[in-house]
């Protein structure tokens, strides 16, 4: 079962190294749980999306030290991953946006395509932005707001940094596709 493989994987490379990550990636997964009947037949992997969305954290896997790019090659050349699970992981939470800020934008695009099912990519920002780092769920606006403080410490340490911008375009992409997704997933929860 691939929901079980998956945290399998997850826990094999982040539980030891990276214990609060790991405590964030279980509450993805549940909040993943608790949404997948939205997602009729794509349940499964959105949740496996949600368990391994942050798998290139893992120190032993970083490559270019962009983790949605070393996980997703890490899930295709070590577990020959599903495609569309890998890309998913590549391009989470619009990894293109720090992708392009780190000049491997047209390196993930070509290697890893965003997915064309809108529901199921938006339906991981929704989990991973709903789920504070020591796994307990949040609204997307706390999340977001958590983030942008978060970098600005960091940019304020580092001086003059680059992070805020696309932190906060990042951030303010996924509150905009939390809200979208959030109503989306009410309203098939009212239909059903
Ligand atoms: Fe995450």
């Amino acid at each position: 079962m691939v929901d079980r493989w998956a945290m399998g994987v997850a826990q094999a490379e982040l539980s030891g190294p990276l214990p609060r990550r790991w405590a964030h990636t279980q509450g993805v997964a549940e909040r993943a749980i608790e949404v997948r009947q939205v997602l009729g037949v794509e349940a499964g992997l959105l949740v496996a999306a949600a368990t391994l969305h942050d798998v290139g954290y893992a120190p032993r896997l970083a490559g270019t030290g962009f983790h949605p790019l070393d996980g997703a090659r890490f899930l295709r050349d070590e577990h020959g991953a599903d495609e569309r699970l890998v890309r998913l992981v590549a391009n989470h939470s619009f990894a293109l946006l720090e992708a392009e800020e780190r000049g491997l934008r047209e390196e993930l695009a070509a290697e890893f395509p965003l997915l064309e099912q809108p529901l199921l990519v938006d339906a991981l920002v929704y989990c991973d932005m709903t789920t504070t780092p020591d796994g307990g769920p949040t609204t997307a606006q706390d999340r977001v707001a958590e983030i942008v403080s978060r970098s600005a410490t960091r940019s304020g340490r580092a001086a003059r940094g680059t992070t805020v911008p696309t932190t906060t375009a990042r951030s303010a992409s996924s509150s905009t596709a939390c809200s979208a997704w959030s109503a989306r997933a009410v309203c098939s929860a009212r239909s059903s």
